[in-house]
């Protein structure tokens, strides 16, 4: 028999792991580092070990538990699970359709006021129905054809955001309804995990999250970090139903569910429409698919006055986004060459009308991702575009085969510049030789120079490029300083007003940044940051340009691979005669003695990260600290980051260091390290 003080502590720590999880899982506000956690866990389940009747089953440690099922067993659900009418209809008509129908459905005047709605997201995942009786969970089912479901209880108490028991009174029968999905980046490592792993790679993040619910054995499932969020309620017997959907959804968060925070209470169709538009517009951004937002009329009472037809609500819409994903066919696949020489496979498609824009290309990346994705030519795939994002090719419907497609091979030759194509065994990808001999190169390095973000030449874009280099009056960034109003009007389509302007722009980027020209030279494995990290580190052109490799990895976050880089390009006479050209058709920079060679210091090349309020140490205090002992401060959490600093309502950095199983320190960790002892 368990002595008293035995059970009273193991109900003590299972009540303290139900809140960190909530905390954690559903708040992300982290309470306290992981190996705290586990040491809680590890007290629970040693007490448990000593005294099974103490084993409770919304216990933590009963989250996995029992033998793999043979089948799921089929489940009838209390309350029907509807579907939802969808709008297809995809600018703001869709939001007008739906406000007009139930204000005529409930005989408003046109002077009545506007109606109320709730505007949801709608969650592009797998509805689940939650029945928690007294408050505990004991089943949950998927939707099945929302008569009967199947049984999923074991997986879903693996998901540690949903609770298995509800905070407060929760009644005597509370079913919540809601979305299983998975996170894209969550998706991304999973299938990473499953292609290192030699497995079959998942389409697409519902895909991922169907297939990792929908396992027999519930531990496949408590390795997948499923989300749930939680939008309705099922059956409900003694507890008290809010009046409005907007009062449901904080209810259910107030219980311990996760509930999504985008939401909005709009009044009309205008309201509705602009909540459709302005998440469409972030669509890319949020961190999980959605296909559209749901609205629902918010007062309870006016939906039972609505009522049903067949199986759909009349109080709901789906206004649904155009599809990101749709199917067509491979008619061709051709290489592209890019600035740095990279021979980009890019395949031809039937044109095909996905995320909101007509598709006829989509990069495959390099040969390990054809072969991956097992693309012929004249296949059958399905694209994605999601955003701004280059349009992919996410899958291949290899079923739809007849014999007819074609292998793609790699040319051996650059179909520009003839140059050979090389692919070096420590590369995805093969490259052109040709260097700037390469036309393709030359107009992308061309471009890259006069890009926004470099020498900032507008009006010098794609078209312009095209025709100075293919007319041969262009060759290296320095010809474009010798341009004359004459040459370039005499190009196609160039009106002299244009001409000028283009000058005009060609002049004033004389006067630029030491950052900015060392961007726009385009050096392999240089990107924005680096030639800041650069132009600061050397101050003088001269500088960087003699420096060898040992002295360039001086330069914080310089490794070895773009020291490498840089050292290789200065060391080419080209590169140096172009720079000189430049200088002396008068781009001009200033410039600065070269910053003190840091010592090493007992933290060189260690990167932390600050996040939340430590007792004692200003932020700036800390940081100056680190970065005197050599060490880096950096704003964002990487599997780079080398320890994490964490104080006081730390928050999506800690949980971030957690996930990824770094260094956390609290101050007195971070002064030890330091080696100083250090008070206010
Ligand atoms: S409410 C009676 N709200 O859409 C209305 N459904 O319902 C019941 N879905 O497969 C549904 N996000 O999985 C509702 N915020 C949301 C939703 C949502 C996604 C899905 C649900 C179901 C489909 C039709």
């Amino acid at each position: 028999m368990a002595a008293a003080a035995d059970a009273a502590r193991a109900a003590q720590l299972r009540e303290e792991i139900a809140r960190l999880d909530h905390h954690y899982y559903v708040l992300d506000q982290p309470l306290v580092p992981d190996a705290e956690y586990d040491r809680l866990y590890q007290e629970l389940a040693a007490l448990e070990a000593l005294h099974p009747e103490l084993i409770a089953p919304d216990s933590p440690t009963q989250r996995v538990a029992g033998a793999p099922a043979a089948q799921f067993q089929p489940l009838r659900h209390a309350v029907p699970m509807l579907s939802i009418r969808t709008e297809t209809d995809h600018s703001e008509g869709g939001a007008v359709n739906f406000d007009q129908r139930v204000r005529r459905q409930l005989e408003l005047d046109a002077d009545a006021p506007a109606v109320e709605y709730l505007a949801e997201l709608k969650f592009d995942g797998l509805a689940v129905n939650l029945r928690y009786e007294q408050g505990r969970l004991v089943s949950a089912a998927t939707r099945g054809d929302g008569e009967t479901g199947e049984d999923i209880t074991a997986n879903v108490r693996t998901l540690r955001g949903i609770p298995l028991r509800l905070h407060g009174t929760a009644g005597d029968v509370l079913e919540v309804r809601g979305e299983v999905l998975l996170y894209r980046a969550d998706f991304e490592r999973l299938n990473a995990r499953m292609r290192g792993a030699g497995e079959k790679e998942f389409v697409n993040p519902r895909n991922a999250a169907a297939g990792s619910l929908r396992q027999l054995n519930a531990a496949v499932t408590a390795q997948r970090p499923l989300k749930f969020f939680a939008y309705g309620l099922g059956e409900v017997s003694g507890w008290a139903l809010p009046p409005t959907q907007a009062g449901v959804l904080e209810a259910l968060s107030a219980c311990g569910l996760p509930v999504c925070a985008e939401h909005r209470l709009c009044r009309g169709a205008a309201e509705l429409a602009q909540f459709h538009a302005e998440v469409g517009a972030r669509r890319a951004a949020l961190p999980f698919d959605i296909d559209g937002v749901v609205y629902k009329v918010n007062q309870i009472a006016l939906q039972q006055r609505l009522g049903y037809v067949t199986r759909e609500p009349r109080w709901a819409v789906a206004h649904k986004y155009p599809p990101q994903e749709a199917v067509t066919r491979v008619l061709d696949i051709e290489v592209q060459v890019g600035r740095t020489g990279a021979v980009t496979p890019v395949a031809r498609l039937a044109p095909v009308f996905v995320g909101g824009a007509t598709v006829t290309n989509a990069t495959l990346h390099n040969e390990d991702e054809i072969r991956r994705k097992d693309v012929k030519i004249g296949d059958w795939v399905s694209v994605r575009r999601a955003g701004d994002v280059i349009p992919e090719v996410v899958a291949t419907l290899t079923h739809r085969r007849d014999g007819s497609e074609r292998a793609f091979i790699m040319p051996e030759q650059c179909p520009v510049c003839g140059s050979a194509v090389v692919r070096s065994a420590d590369e995805a990808v093969a490259r052109c030789t040709g260097g700037l001999f390469c036309p393709a190169q030359r107009k992308q390095a061309l471009l890259h120079f006069a890009s926004r973000r470099a020498m900032d030449i507008e009006g010098l874009g794609d078209k312009l490029v095209e025709q100075l280099v293919d007319a041969a009056v262009v060759a290296t960034p320095a010809d474009i300083y010798k341009l004359g109003l004459l040459a370039l009007a005499n190009l196609e389509r160039m009106a002299e007003k244009s001409a000028a302007n283009v000058l005009a722009a060609i002049a004033a980027s004389r006067h630029t940044t030491l950052a900015r020209f060392i961007y726009a030279l385009g050096i392999r494995n240089v990107g924005e940051t680096t030639a800041k990290d650069l132009a600061r580190h050397f101050g003088k052109l001269d500088a960087l340009m003699d420096a060898d490799a040992e002295r360039l990895q001086q330069v914080p976050d310089v490794g070895p691979v773009v020291a490498q880089s840089i050292a290789q390009f200065f060391g080419e006479p080209h590169n140096r005669e172009v720079v000189e050209q430049l200088r002396a058709a008068g781009v001009q920079w200033e410039e600065h003695e070269p910053s003190a060679l840091p010592g090493p210091g007992p933290l060189a090349g260690k990167t932390f990260v600050l996040t939340g309020t430590l007792p004692n140490l200003e932020r700036e205090r800390a940081k100056a600290l680190i970065e005197a002992a050599g060490g880096k401060v950096s704003g964002s959490v990487s599997k780079k980051t080398h320890y994490v600093v964490a104080g006081a309502d730390a928050g999506s950095k800690l949980a971030k260091a957690q996930e990824l199983a770094l260094h956390v320190l609290d101050e007195a960790g971070l002064l030890a390290l330091l080696g100083v002892q250090e008070t206010k």
